[in-house]
């Protein structure tokens, strides 16, 4: 579904990808590890065309993403959750959803979407007038994931989605990628949480310095000993 052959790309004249390679088939779960600055959210930019691409080959559905904007690559399809749970916090959840729907004309569509949203978190219903602002962490990345979901995306990148929460809403946000993944999308995500993401992750891929480091089924990267002791703490 998605496909990265010998990704370059820099911030500017920096460059920070080096021949990144890797590929997610349709209803897979991939997860993307690696120590910080490694490269994993510059991974994820390049992709949805927010940087400087020097090279390579990028296909989204066989279509090629190269050169095209964030909001084109959205429209074909492909949901991005940013580092940061970063939402519009002068703004209520519905608004905030709507935002996400941006692509969207149709009103009758939008009102189903966000029923789509509400039923996958329904917190996110019984706060819709709630200023995003104001709602915990944990609320926040669900509605940051809420809005990407607006689109019906066929495939979702999230990054970090379990950051600086709390174990009670990390075991929540794991279970709802669970649950998306179990409806059909394809999901690519970054995880400080490295053990826990490649327990759910089909496969999974180990960045360093903007490299790839190693490849592997989740099974295989959590069997690995170079890699338990350098990402998973021994
Ligand atoms: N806007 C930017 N301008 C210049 N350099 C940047 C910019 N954003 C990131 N970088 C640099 O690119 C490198 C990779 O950063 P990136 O954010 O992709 O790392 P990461 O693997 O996501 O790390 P983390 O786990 O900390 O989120 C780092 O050296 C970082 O300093
Ligand atoms: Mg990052």
């Amino acid at each position: 579904m998605l496909d990265l052959k010998n990704i370059n790309a820099a911030y500017g004249r920096i460059q920070i990808l080096h021949d990144v390679s890797l590929h997610v088939e349709e209803k897979e779960v991939v997860c993307v590890i690696g120590p910080n600055g490694a490269g994993k959210s510059t991974t994820f930019k390049v992709i949805m065309g927010f940087i400087d691409y020097l090279g390579g080959e990028m296909t989204f559905k066989d279509q090629s993403l190269v050169g095209f904007r964030p909001d084109q690559i959205l429209g074909m399809g492909l949901g991005y959750v940013p580092q940061g749970r970063i939402v519009f916090n002068q703004m209520t959840v519905r608004e905030n959803l709507e935002i996400g729907a941006f692509l969207q004309r149709d009103k009758k569509l939008i009102r189903e979407s966000m029923e789509y949203v509400f039923s996958l978190f329904p917190r996110l219903a019984e706060r819709r007038k709630q200023l995003a602002g104001t709602m915990s962490g944990g609320e926040q990345q669900m509605l940051a994931m809420g809005r990407a979901l607006m689109i019906r995306p066929s495939m979702m990148m999230l990054d970090e989605p379990s950051l600086g929460l709390s174990p009670r809403f990390v075991d929540d946000i794991f279970e709802r990628i669970l649950e998306l993944a179990s409806s059909g999308i394809t999901i690519m995500l970054v995880e400080q949480n490295a053990a826990r993401a490649l327990e759910i992750a089909d496969r999974g891929y180990v960045l360093e310095l903007g490299k790839n480091r190693f490849e592997g089924t989740g099974k295989e990267l959590l069997d690995n000993a170079d890699v338990r002791r350098m990402y998973l703490g021994g």
